[in-house]
């Protein structure tokens, strides 16, 4: 098998011939390469992420307390303000920590829901809360003032990432026995969040990249995830939510039109790309649930889906970019947004780049659980890239291709760690996006979310996983798909105390 024969070869380099560069040229990314990175990266990126946050932050000042800032850049690009989305997703990662044991974050987890329960009155260009409108807006101003310019904008994912960020954290404070808080703080602003999904999702609206108008399969995965999650919580809470049950399901039912046979088609009622875009590997890393079987229908990580299309979106790169021209199919390689992006040049991404690895970490961690792994015709390409002797079947823990294929599979996500490791400067910052051609950063400096990614694929590496959102409750797609709409109802939600 491949794995093998790279092994024997690195053994005759380093035992016959001596020289560092013949040992170097022949040497595969070593384990110890990628974890002396993450042991210097990770503090880095932790620090990075909270540097960012106000009003205490560093790089956030003039932050309302519990307000994320994109990224320090004011010029060029000017990202000096809070989007949701970014803010729910840093959250999200700082709230797994908290219930990993990071105790010392919980303070700026709860300033964080108590700006974003004020944020959500706050009218703007987007509407406002008495129909729910306004939840969709995608940024606004640090000082929680509306951001009045133009902009691409409802963004209907806003509303399912926060919702799922404080359901984590409330599900947290109902097991530490402190499901008053959970009520009081949580539940009103989560309530809004799944009213805004359950009225608007059969809605088109701008892409997560804020390009284009149309369905996004990141929203949508997102806003799925959202109600199976979000009807579990209200449970728990003796609460109920008024549409999560009715609309799930066919907003999963609606995901599976992205799929087209060999790829997911990231955005419908669009033209002028392919579909292949990073997308679809953020909406597979965030619909990861450690519980669930390989399933195809939300697209689970280790699903053939997800896999055949991960092959689908890193192929498409590795032409675009100079920097990836050694980088041929099976090994790693520096992934951007989509291959016809031309944004600030139109550059691999960091957080695109590690959310190919976390997506990989996330599968082995199934495959690991389930205690099995099994390849089809779908995933097949995928799996013969890595292996050469792969074959469609089913492999138990305990085979010698379980074995091989699950480490072949490892030492290629390692190998996207790998690249950012290579194109990250001495200092460990993480700008947005590294040069086509030359690997150097670019783009707005410090980004919040580079930084969050990089803490949530090192978890995953560690084996470090999120609860279970309830895939297995609600992975069923209805024989027919129908859309529409269940209008809600949005109250304002109460001052907070914690
Ligand atoms: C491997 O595991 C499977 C399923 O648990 C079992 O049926 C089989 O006997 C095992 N094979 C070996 C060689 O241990
Ligand atoms: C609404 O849902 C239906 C049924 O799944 C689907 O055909 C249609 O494309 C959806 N439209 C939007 C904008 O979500």
């Amino acid at each position: 098998m491949f794995l093998k024969t790279v092994i024997a070869v690195e053994f005759l380099a380093s035992s016959v011939f001596a020289t560092p560069a013949l040992r170097h040229r022949f040497k595969r990314q070593s384990d110890s390469d990628v974890d002396s990175f993450i042991a210097s990266e990770g503090p880095i990126a932790y620090k990075g992420v909270l540097s960012n946050i106000g009003s205490a932050g560093a790089g956030a000042s003039g932050a309302s307390a519990g307000i994320v800032v994109a990224s320090p850049s004011k010029t060029d690009p000017d990202y000096f303000y809070t989007w949701t989305r970014d803010s729910a997703l840093t959250f999200t990662a700082l709230i797994e920590r908290l219930i990993a044991g990071d105790t010392t974050l919980e303070p700026t987890i709860q300033s964080y829901i108590t700006a974003q329960a004020a944020l959500q009155s706050v009218s703007n260009p987007s509407g406002d809360l008495s129909n729910g409108l306004g939840l969709a807006e995608p940024k606004f101003n640090v000082d929680m003032s509306p951001f009045t310019e133009a902009w691409g904008r409802p963004q209907r994912d806003g509303p399912a990432l926060r919702a799922s960020a404080l359901i984590t954290y409330g599900n947290y404070l109902i097991a530490k026995d402190k499901k008053d808080l959970a009520l009081s703080n949580i539940w009103p602003v989560v309530r809004n969040d799944l009213a805004y999904v359950a009225q608007y999702w059969n809605q088109t609206g701008f892409d997560l990249w804020e390009e284009v108008q149309g369905s996004s399969f990141f929203t949508i995965a997102a806003q799925h995830k959202s109600l199976v999650q979000g009807d579990a919580f209200a449970t728990a809470l003796g609460q109920s939510c008024e549409n999560c049950a009715s609309q799930a399901p066919q907003i999963l039912c609606f995901l599976q039109s992205f799929w087209n046979g060999e790829a997911i088609i990231s955005n419908l009622g669009t033209s002028g790309r392919t579909g292949l875009d990073a997308n679809s590997l953020l909406a597979n890393i965030l619909t990861f649930d450690p519980a669930a079987p390989c399933d195809d229908a939300t697209f689970q990580p280790c699903s053939s889906r997800a896999l055949a299309n991960h092959k689908k979106v890193v192929d498409s790169f590795r032409s675009v970019y100079g920097i990836n021209s050694a980088n041929a199919a099976g090994s790693a390689a520096a992934i951007g947004r989509y291959a016809e992006d031309v944004y600030q040049g139109g550059n691999p991404w960091y957080l695109c780049t590690l959310a190919a690895a976390e997506l990989l970490y996330d599968a082995l961690y199934q495959w690991d659980t389930t205690g099995t792994l099994a390849i089809d015709e779908t995933s097949l390409p995928f799996f013969k890239d890595l292996d050469s002797t792969a074959a469609v079947g089913t492999y138990s823990a305990n085979s010698t291709e379980y074995t091989s294929l699950t480490a072949a599979v490892k030492t290629y996500a390692d190998g996207f760690v790998a690249i950012v490791q290579k194109y990250t400067p001495t200092d460990g910052s993480l700008a947005e996006q590294f040069g086509r051609d030359d690997g150097a950063p670019l783009s707005a400096v410090d980004l919040t979310w580079s930084y969050a990614s990089f803490l949530t694929a090192i978890d995953r590496r560690g084996g470090a996983v999120p609860p279970s959102w309830g895939e297995s409750g609600g992975n069923q797609v209805p024989t027919s798909c129908s859309g529409g709409s269940a209008a809600g109802s949005y109250a304002t939600p109460p001052a907070i105390a914690w």
